[in-house]
């Protein structure tokens, strides 16, 4: 599976939908980090690390000599020149990468369709968002809500290597130009890509 608009805008990819993959393709190193990890926690590491190899093979990197530790604040120590970003959902797992030169960042999350239920809209929306969601069908608002919930997770994603900001669901509203937020003016100029895979929503923030 691949989408081609991000092929097009020079962002290399790899998505699997294998829950259970070996990890012949992780150093020593790398299993070396979730070796305390709950075992499905494991094979999500090893998945993500998997498609972010595969996409930077894409790219030119030669898969044996890569290795994708983390730092402290859980990103991933990507290889000079790249930015790049992993997710991990239950039957789908991909990762974006991309070189320094073409983007500041990049920021992808993957969701379940229908995840986000109303009882929690109060959680993770503003009362914005939450009334621009009840203006669709019932039938549309969690798929709608989950639309949303998860393009905030890629900005997430996408803003903290910039800015180092921890921004809660509620410090950062979606509107139809962008996200509002306190940090606008540290981020560059970004844009966001959606698409739906079989059961899975793909967010996309790039700039
Ligand atoms: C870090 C966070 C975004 C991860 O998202 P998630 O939906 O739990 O999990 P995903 O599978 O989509 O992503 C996990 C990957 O995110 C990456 N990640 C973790 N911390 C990160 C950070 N600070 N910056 C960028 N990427 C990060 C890692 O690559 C991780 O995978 P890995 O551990 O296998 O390397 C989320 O747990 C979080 O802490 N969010 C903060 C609050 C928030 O989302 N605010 C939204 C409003 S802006």
């Amino acid at each position: 599976m691949e989408f081609g608009e991000l092929n097009d805008l020079g962002i290399f990819q790899h998505f699997t939908v294998e829950e259970e993959i070996g990890s012949e393709f992780l150093t020593t190193r790398e299993l070396e980090l979730i070796s305390n990890r709950h075992f499905s926690k494991q094979l999500d590491f090893i998945r993500g690390r998997t498609c972010a190899k595969m996409a930077l093979k894409k790219m030119g990197f030669p898969i044996a000599q890569l290795e994708l530790l983390s730092e402290p604040d859980g990103q991933v120590s990507w290889p000079e020149g790249v930015v790049g970003s992993i997710s991990h959902s239950k039957g789908l797992a991909g990762a974006i990468v991309g070189w320094k030169k073409d983007f500041q960042s990049l920021g992808i999350d993957i969701e379940l369709r229908n995840r986000v239920q109303p009882k929690i809209w109060n959680r993770l929306f503003t009362e914005f968002e939450q009334e621009h969601l009840l203006q669709f069908p019932l039938e549309f608002q969690s798929e709608k809500a989950t639309e949303i919930f998860s393009l905030k997770e890629a900005f997430y994603k996408f803003q903290w290597p910039i800015t180092k900001t921890f921004l809660g669901m509620r410090d950062v509203e979606w509107q139809e130009h962008g996200f509002d937020t306190g940090i606008s003016s540290k981020l560059p100029t970004y844009r966001h890509f959606t698409s739906m895979y079989n059961q899975h929503l793909i967010s996309v923030i790039f700039g």
